[in-house]
C-alpha cells in the first residue's frame, strides 16, 4: 500500500512539473551571470521612446506576435531583403503596417555596448513585449529567456499564418489553434492585446460601407461607433487614417477591449467574432474577461509566455545576429538599409 501511495505521489510530483519541462529550454536568469542588466536597459530604451510615442508600447507587442507566429519566436521578422533573404516586412500583414524596428534596433544597440554578443534579438523582442505591457498598466511576467536568432526567413509563411482584419472565428482557430497548437484561450487572451494601439482604415472599412458586398455597413457595428469611425475613414479615401483599437481607453492596458465587444464596439470583425459567433466557448471567456481584470491579466501572461516558446532555437541552433536586420557575415555595406526602413510612421494620424 505503502510502495503504491509513493508511486501515485511520484506520478503526480512529475505530472505537475511537465509544465516546466515543456518550457524547460528557455529561463528568465538565462542572462544572469552574462548580461544582467539586459532588462534595465530595454525598460530605460522603451520609457523614454513611450514619453514622445506611446503607441510603441503596442507596436512592439504585435512585433513579438508577427515573430513567433512565423517559423517561431526567432526574430526571422527583423530581416531585411537581400541577396540571400526576402523578407518578412514586405508580406501583406506586415507591410506599412508593423512598427518599432528601428525601436529595437537601439534597444539592440545599447545592449551590445554592455554585454556583445550575448543577448539576442529574438529575446530583445519577447522582453520588449512584456515591458510595454508593464509601461501601458498591463500585466507583468517572468519573460523566459534563451532564444536564438534565425539563419533565414519566409515570406510566405508569414503571409499564410498571420491572421487577417476580416477573419472569421472558424479562420481565426485555424490560425491560432490548428496551426500553432494554442487553444481557444489563448486565442481570446492574447486577442485582448488590442486594449492598446491604432489601426489603419484599411483594416475595417469594408464594415462600413460594404460589408461582405452587401452595400450596407456591418450591421452588429455599433451604429454610435459606425458614425464616428465614417467620418475617420471616408468611403473610398487612402485607407491609412488610424483610429484606436479600444474606443474607452486607447494607451492603457486594460479589460475593456471585451467590455467593447459587449457592447458590438469591437474595431475589427476578427474581434468583434469572439463575442458574435455562436460559439459558447469564446463568448463566455469575453464575458469572463470582461469582469474580471485579473483572471484577463492571468490569461494574458500565461499566453504570452506559451506563444513566447513557440518553435524556439536554443543551444547552438541558429545565432546571436550582432545586427537583427542581418544574419552575421552578411550585413557588410547594408547596414543603413537597416536605418532606412523606419517603419515607426505607418499611417497618418486622424483626429483623435
Ligand atoms: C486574432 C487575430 C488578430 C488579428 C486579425 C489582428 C490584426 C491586427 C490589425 C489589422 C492591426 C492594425 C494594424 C495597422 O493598422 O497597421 C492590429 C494591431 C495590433 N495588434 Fe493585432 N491582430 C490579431 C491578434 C493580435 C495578437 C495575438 C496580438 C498580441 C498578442 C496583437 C497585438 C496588436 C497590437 C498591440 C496592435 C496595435 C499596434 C500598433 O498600434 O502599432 N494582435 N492587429
Amino acid at each position: 500500500m505503502n510502495s503504491l501511495a509513493t508511486a501515485l505521489c511520484s506520478v503526480v510530483v512529475v505530472l505537475g512539473t511537465l509544465p516546466f519541462f515543456s518550457y524547460a529550454q528557455l529561463d528568465p536568469y538565462f542572462y544572469n551571470s552574462t548580461c544582467s542588466n539586459v532588462h534595465s536597459i530595454v525598460r530605460d530604451v522603451l520609457s523614454n521612446v513611450s514619453q514622445s510615442d506611446p503607441r510603441m508600447l503596442a507596436s512592439l507587442i504585435r512585433l513579438h506576435f508577427h515573430d513567433c507566429f512565423v517559423q517561431g519566436c526567432d526574430a526571422s521578422i527583423l530581416l531585411n531583403d537581400t541577396d540571400t533573404i526576402v523578407s518578412e516586412q514586405s508580406a501583406p500583414p506586415n507591410k506599412n503596417s508593423i512598427r518599432g524596428l528601428d525601436v529595437v534596433n537601439q534597444i539592440k544597440t545599447e545592449i551590445e555596448k554592455a554585454c556583445p554578443g550575448i543577448v539576442s534579438c529574438a529575446d530583445i523582442l519577447a522582453l520588449a513585449a512584456e515591458i510595454s505591457s508593464d509601461l501601458a498598466s498591463g500585466p507583468t511576467w517572468d519573460v523566459p529567456l534563451g532564444r536564438r536568432d534565425s539563419l533565414t526567413a519566409n515570406q510566405t509563411l508569414a503571409s499564410d499564418n498571420l491572421p487577417g482584419p476580416s477573419s472569421t472565428l472558424d479562420q481565426l482557430k485555424s490560425k491560432f489553434i490548428t496551426n500553432q497548437n494554442l487553444n481557444i484561450t489563448d486565442l481570446v487572451a492574447l486577442s485582448g492585446a488590442h486594449t492598446i494601439g491604432r489601426a489603419q482604415c484599411k483594416f475595417f472599412v469594408d464594415r462600413l460601407y460594404n460589408f461582405n458586398s452587401t452595400g450596407n455597413p456591418d450591421s452588429t457595428l455599433n451604429t454610435t461607433l459606425l458614425a464616428s469611425l465614417q467620418v475617420i475613414c471616408p468611403n473610398g479615401g487612402t485607407g491609412t487614417n488610424l483610429t484606436n483599437l479600444d474606443l474607452t481607453t486607447p494607451d492603457t492596458f486594460d479589460s475593456n477591449y471585451y467590455s467593447n465587444l459587449q457592447l458590438q464596439n469591437g474595431l475589427l470583425q476578427s474581434d468583434q467574432e469572439l463575442f458574435n459567433s455562436t460559439d459558447a466557448d469564446t463568448i463566455a471567456l469575453v464575458n469572463s474577461f470582461s469582469s474580471n481584470q485579473t483572471l484577463f491579466f492571468e490569461n494574458f501572461k500565461a499566453s504570452m509566455i506559451k506563444m513566447g516558446n513557440l518553435g524556439v532555437l536554443t543551444g547552438s541552433q541558429g545565432e546571436i545576429r550582432t545586427q537583427c536586420n542581418f544574419v552575421n557575415g552578411n550585413s557588410s555595406g547594408l547596414a543603413t538599409q537597416a536605418t532606412s526602413k523606419d517603419s515607426s510612421q505607418h499611417g497618418m494620424v486622424s483626429s483623435m
